[in-house]
C-alpha cells in the first residue's frame, strides 16, 4: 500500500513515521511534510496542504489508497470532500463535520441541542450587546473568536474590563479577520485540562489513550499560548471513571449527534476537556489530531496502525491495542521568541539516543545538516515506566545538547508529580 499524509509538522511526522512500521506499506508520502521526515524515510511531495486538484493528480498518479488529513485548515477548506468527489479516500472529516472545530458558535450549538456539558455561553456578532453581556456576567470570564485563529483567539479576561477589551478587538478592530467577526463569551471553567481523542466513523469509534498538553510557552503554564510545549500519554492521575464519563457523556454523544445532523463525522475527534467539580466538560472539539499529543500518543500503539485506518475507511471492525505499561512524554523545542517574532536559521542539534525518537516540525536542510525554519522545530519523545524516569531522559539529553538560540519547557509532566 502506498500512503499520503498531508501537512508538515510534528504530529505530520509520527503519523507518517507510524503508518511506515505497517508491513503492507511500502511508501508514505507527506505533502508537503518537512526535512527531518525525510531522514526517517519518508517521501516528501513539493506540494502545499491548499493545492487540491495537484495533490489528488499526485494521489491518482501514485495509486495511494488513502491519504491522512493532519492540520485542520485543509478540513476546513474541504480537502475531504474534494478528494470523494475525485474518487479517492481520505481519513478526515468532510468540511460540513469539520465544523465542529472551524466554528465554536456551531460547536456551541450542538453541545446545547444535545446536551453535552460545556461553560455556558452566548455567541455575539455585535460589541454593544457583547460588552452588555459582559458586564452582567462579571469576571473571570472567555471571550473566544468563533473561527481558526491558530489557537491564539482566547481570552481568558480576569478583568470585565479585559473581556470587554478582547471583545473589541476582535469585534470592532478586526483583529482575526473573519474568524472574530463572530465571538462567543463563555463561563471560566475551573480545574485540570486533559484531551481525549477517538478514530470515528459515524456513531462507531475507538478511544485512544489520553494525554495532557501544555499550552503556555513558559514554565508554570505562564507566558502566551502556543501551539503547545509538550506533551504525555496516559496522564496517570486521571481516573478511568472519569474516561468512562467523557466517552459517555460527550463523545459519544456528540459523534450520534453529528449523524443526526447530517454531518456523519469520519476522522480524528479530539475532545479538549476540563475536569470540574460537575465532572468533564468540553472547552474545544477539534477535527483532528493534537500537536504535539500525536507524538506521545501514537508511539504506545501496539498493532498495525495502517490496517487499523484502513479498516475504519472500510466500514470494517478495527483493532488497536496500546501499551499497557509506562507513560510516554516529549517536550518540544521552540525558536527562541516563539510564539511572536523568531529568528529562523539556527543549526538543530541531532539527539542520538535509542530511547528518545525525535519528530520534527520547523526545520528545513542546509548544507548537510538541518536548520530551523520554524517557531516549533523538534520534539523528543521516550517512554519510560513512570513520568519522573521520563523527564530524566529527555531533559538529559537535552542539557547535553546545543539548544542555543531554541528554549523548551522544563517542567512538562510536572503536574502528574
Ligand atoms: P481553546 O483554544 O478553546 O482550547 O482555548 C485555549 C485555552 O484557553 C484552553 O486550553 C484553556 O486553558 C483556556 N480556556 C478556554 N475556554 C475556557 C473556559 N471556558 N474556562 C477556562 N479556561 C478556558
Ligand atoms: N495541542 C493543541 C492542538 O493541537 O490544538
Amino acid at each position: 500500500m502506498k500512503l499520503l499524509v498531508i501537512g508538515s509538522g510534528g504530529r505530520e511526522h509520527a503519523i507518517a513515521k507510524q503508518l511506515l512500521h505497517s508491513e503492507k506499506v511500502e511508501t508514505v508520502y507527506v505533502a508537503p511534510g518537512n526535512d527531518g521526515m525525510a531522514r526517517d524515510g519518508l517521501e516528501l511531495v513539493d506540494l502545499a496542504i491548499s493545492e487540491h486538484e495537484a495533490l489528488i493528480a499526485f494521489a491518482k498518479e501514485k495509486g495511494i489508497a488513502w491519504t491522512f488529513i493532519g492540520p485542520d485548515d485543509a478540513l476546513a477548506a474541504g480537502i475531504v470532500d474534494d478528494f470523494e468527489k475525485a474518487g479517492l479516500k481520505a481519513f478526515g472529516p468532510s468540511q460540513k463535520a469539520s465544523e465542529l472545530e472551524w466554528s465554536k458558535d456551531f460547536a456551541k450549538t450542538i453541545m446545547a441541542k444535545y446536551q453535552i456539558p460545556t461553560a455556558d455561553y452566548q455567541t455575539f456578532t455585535d460589541f454593544e450587546d457583547a460588552k452588555a453581556y459582559i458586564q452582567s456576567k462579571g469576571a473571570p470570564i472567555v471571550v473566544k473568536a468563533d473561527g481558526l485563529a491558530l489557537g491564539k483567539g482566547v481570552v481568558v479576561a480576569e478583568t470585565v474590563d479585559d473581556a470587554i477589551e478582547a471583545a473589541r478587538e476582535m469585534l470592532l478592530d478586526n483583529k482575526f479577520g473573519d474568524s472574530g467577526a463572530r465571538i462567543v463569551v463563555e463561563e471560566f471553567l475551573e480545574g485540570e485540562e486533559f484531551s481525549l481523542f477517538a478514530f470515528a466513523n459515524g456513531e462507531t469509534f475507538y478511544l485512544l489513550p489520553s494525554a495532557q498538553d501544555h499550552k503556555r510557552a513558559y514554565d508554570g503554564d505562564k507566558g502566551p499560548n502556543t501551539g503547545g510545549m509538550g506533551a504525555y500519554s496516559p496522564v496517570p492521575h486521571l481516573p478511568q471513571e472519569v474516561i468512562d464519563q467523557a466517552v459517555a457523556k460527550i463523545i459519544k454523544p456528540t459523534l450520534q449527534a453529528m449523524v443526526k445532523e447530517g454531518r456523519s463525522y469520519l476522522g480524528v475527534l479530539y475532545a479538549g476537556l476540563i475536569l470540574t467539580a460537575d465532572g468533564p466538560k468540553v472547552i474545544e472539539f477539534n477535527a483532528r489530531f493534537g500537536d504535539p499529543e500525536t507524538q506521545v500518543i501514537l508511539p504506545r500503539l501496539t498493532s498495525d496502525f495502517a490496517q487499523a485506518i484502513d479498516d475504519i475507511l472500510n466500514d470494517k471492525p478495527a483493532t488497536l491495542t496500546w501499551l499497557q505499561e509506562g507513560v510516554t512524554l516529549g517536550v518540544v523545542v521552540a525558536s527562541n521568541g516563539y510564539p511572536l517574532g523568531y529568528d529562523k536559521g539556527v543549526k538543530v542539534p541531532i539527539t542520538k539516543n535509542h530511547d528518545i525518537i525525535t519528530y520534527f516540525a520547523g526545520v528545513t536542510n542546509k548544507d548537510n545538516h538541518l536548520i530551523s525554519s520554524g517557531g516549533r522545530v523538534y520534539m523528543l519523545v521516550t517512554t519510560q515506566n513512570t513520568v519522573k524516569d521520563a523527564q530524566d531522559v529527555i531533559y538529559h539529553a537535552l542539557e547535553n545538547e546545543n539548544t542555543e538560540g531554541f528554549f523548551y519547557r522544563k517542567d512538562i509532566g510536572s503536574k502528574a508529580l
